[in-house]
């Protein structure tokens, strides 16, 4: 059965077309698709934290309306994510332990701090801008129900990338303080959001088997390249300037160049030493604890309705 099976999925897999959860797959395949969908689904769940602290801070009733709607939004994100790790054979509560316990990976950005408003149009414009970079080709992914969750977040995404956008506009032509915490926000955000696209390749475990499989279509650093170059253009439009000073067109390789990025710094956010890690996974764990009644309500309702069913 696992030799038809792997011919199955190998043909499946170089007709460029998509492995739905009743197919055959590689363990490998299962595997490593848990692992970033989960990591992923993890990641929308904690970057919730960094702007709902803005929202009773919001300077206006309109930014805090989009807040709002931002934040929901990436409630639902974690969602879609969740239920498409779990047609891999894993359920939702596994997951949950696993962060709350410290032993799941989630997006690096979501350590660090957002001081001021300005930094939630720095998180929309480069952290969501990021991410759009990274999700187009993962609506392409090979797995199925993976890359159909990703067509709705891209689409919502570009609406987080906007507002992200605009408020940085609104700062940068307000007045000169306003102009200065804009650029600050930006100089702090900068290499963060560079660094969320992972490792450089040549220090990439899982590109290798990723893009074999049709998971991941372009390699960390052609995405990391390809968004500096679309945040170069857009900085000139909101006339702030982007704090790396190494930022060039390398017309050989046809592709943007950015200054060193701070590995070290990476790895001591991914071994759970970041500015803000402690805090996120504190906050999980009293957000988790404080909708215990809402999972026991909605069990003891479920559980009165089928018992009803089955009288
Ligand atoms: N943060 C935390 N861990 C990271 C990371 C990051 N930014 N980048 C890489 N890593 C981890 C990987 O998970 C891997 O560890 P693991 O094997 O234990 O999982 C290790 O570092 C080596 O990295 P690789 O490049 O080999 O790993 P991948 O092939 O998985 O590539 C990735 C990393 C590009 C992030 C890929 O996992 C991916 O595309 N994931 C889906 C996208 C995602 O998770 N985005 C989160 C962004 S935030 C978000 O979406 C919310 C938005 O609304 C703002």
């Amino acid at each position: 059965h696992d030799a038809e099976g792997l011919a199955a999925f190998e043909q499946i897999i170089a007709q460029d077309s998509r492995v739905e959860p009743r197919d055959w797959m590689p363990a490998g395949y299962r595997k490593t698709l848990l692992r970033q969908i989960s990591q992923h689904a993890h990641s929308e769940i904690i970057g919730m934290q960094p702007e709902a602290n803005w929202i009773t801070r919001a300077p206006s009733l309109k930014r805090k309306a989009i807040l709002i709607a931002k934040v929901q939004d990436e409630a639902g994100h974690g969602l879609y994510l969740y239920s498409a790790a779990e047609t891999l054979g894993q359920n939702r509560d596994r997951m949950m332990d696993d962060l709350l316990a410290g032993k799941a990976r989630y997006s690096s950005i979501f350590n660090y701090p957002a001081r001021t408003w300005a930094d939630m149009g720095a998180i929309g414009w480069l952290v969501d801008g990021a991410a759009i970079c990274n999700q187009v080709p993962l609506c392409r992914a090979s797995y199925g129900p993976y890359g159909r969750a990703m067509v709705r977040i891209c689409k919502e995404e570009s609406f987080h990338q906007r507002q992200g956008f605009e408020i940085l506009l609104e700062l940068s032509n307000g007045t000169p303080a306003q102009k200065q915490m804009a650029q600050d926000a930006v100089n702090r955000w900068y290499a963060p959001a560079l660094m969320m696209f992972g490792p450089p390749d040549d220090e990439s475990p899982n590109s290798k088997q990723s893009m074999a499989w049709n998971i991941k279509r372009f390699s960390n650093d052609e995405l990391r390249r390809r968004f500096l170059g679309m945040m170069v253009e857009q900085a000139k439009v909101l006339g702030l300037t982007l704090p790396d000073e190494n930022i060039r067109y390398n017309e050989a390789e046809g592709h943007w160049e950015h200054g060193p990025l701070d590995w070290d710094e990476f790895a001591e956010v991914l071994a759970g030493r970041g500015p803000c890690n402690a805090q996120r996974m504190e906050r999980r764990r009293e957000a988790h604890e404080n909708g215990a009644w809402v999972r026991e309500a909605a069990a003891a309702y479920a559980a009165k309705r089928a018992a009803k069913e089955h009288a």
